[in-house]
């Protein structure tokens, strides 16, 4: 099984993810780790462990981070997920205990404890506990297999005419992240808005007849919504367990690689993350970006993850 850490700002669409890394037995999940984002630490942290005891998740550490970006002050995506960050569904009260230690300690404690080229980054919000984790331990940039992030977009941005949110809320976070020279799949809007949960695809969940499958759906439903009025989606698209699919297989998208850099000075740009597709990539480029999602075969994963969770 792949070993990763998942950082995340839960939020609807990170809840699925941690619920496919949990559920997919090719997956095995070493820590969860949250950052501020789609709602301040505090509330993205207590739906992290919501989440868990929704899923019967009780053997994972869960470690609070960063509350706010490095340079910018702390934007959240209300007009998404909500006031509490994941409106929609009734929040169960955690019954795990936080990890004692800061996201980013617990990131490097595990990375480095860790054989080399065997732990997994998936952070699916802005990048601030990885570039505080990457600057106080370098050592762990040899040391990660790969960072498989939810963010960006080449051409296209939801927060700006060029940006993506988790990249534009802390861009310099982002900047220190793409670039280390370590091996990383920028799974971005060009990918994850094909990842639109479809009618048949609410169809298929809710067959799955559980406990956590009616709490995905009903986290659909307000996210169908809130994108419906603020993005004018006709279906939302679940973009962060697109991360985590593509680290449990490969096969669901295809990636290009390609150099990659993230805006930090444009007046209009700011947060971009800017792909050069003038000539095929250096050898030693260590970026690359995903495309053409296999749409049946990423909500087979998310179905089957919900199936093998059952009711716990
Ligand atoms: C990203 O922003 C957040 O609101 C979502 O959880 C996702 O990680 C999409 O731009
Ligand atoms: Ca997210």
């Amino acid at each position: 099984a792949e070993k990763i850490i998942l950082d995340c700002d839960p939020g609807h669409d990170d809840a699925i993810a941690l619920l496919l890394a949990h559920g997919n037995p090719d997956i095995e999940l070493l820590g969860v780790t949250t950052v501020m984002g789609n709602q301040t630490i505090e509330k993205v942290t207590r739906n992290a462990l919501a989440i868990a005891r929704v899923a019967g998740i009780t053997d994972v550490p869960f470690a609070r981070g960063a509350h706010r970006p490095l340079v910018r002050q702390i934007e959240v995506a209300e007009s998404i997920h909500g006031e509490s960050g994941l409106d929609g569904p009734v929040l169960p009260e955690p019954t795990i205990e936080l990890d004692a230690r800061h996201a980013v300690d617990f990131i490097i404690d595990t990375v480095m404890a860790h054989e080399p080229g065997t732990v997994t980054l998936v952070p699916t919000g802005a990048l601030t506990n990885i570039a505080l984790a990457v600057r106080k331990e370098p050592r762990i940039t040899e040391r990660v297999k790969q960072v498989v992030l939810m963010g960006g977009g080449v051409n296209v941005g939801n927060w700006s005419a060029t940006s993506e949110f988790n990249i534009v809320i802390d861009p310099e976070a982002a900047h220190i992240v793409f670039n280390e020279c370590w091996p990383l799949t920028m799974v971005g809007l060009d990918l994850t808005h094909e990842a639109l949960a479809t009618d048949e695809v609410a169809a298929s969940i809710a067959a799955v007849g559980t406990g956590p499958a009616r709490f995905v759906g009903e986290l659909l439903e307000f996210f169908g919504e809130t994108y419906r009025e603020a993005q004018g989606f006709d279906h939302p698209p679940v973009h962060d367990p697109c991360a985590v699919a593509f680290v449990i297989d490969p096969s669901v998208m295809q990636v290009v690689k390609v150099p990659l850099d993230v805006e930090l000075t444009g007046t209009l740009t700011l947060g971009m993350t800017v792909a050069d597709f003038r000539a095929p990539a250096p050898a030693d480029c260590t970026t690359q970006v995903a495309r053409n999602l296999d749409h049946p075969k990423f909500w087979g994963m998310v179905v089957d993850a919900l199936e093998r969770i059952g009711d716990p």
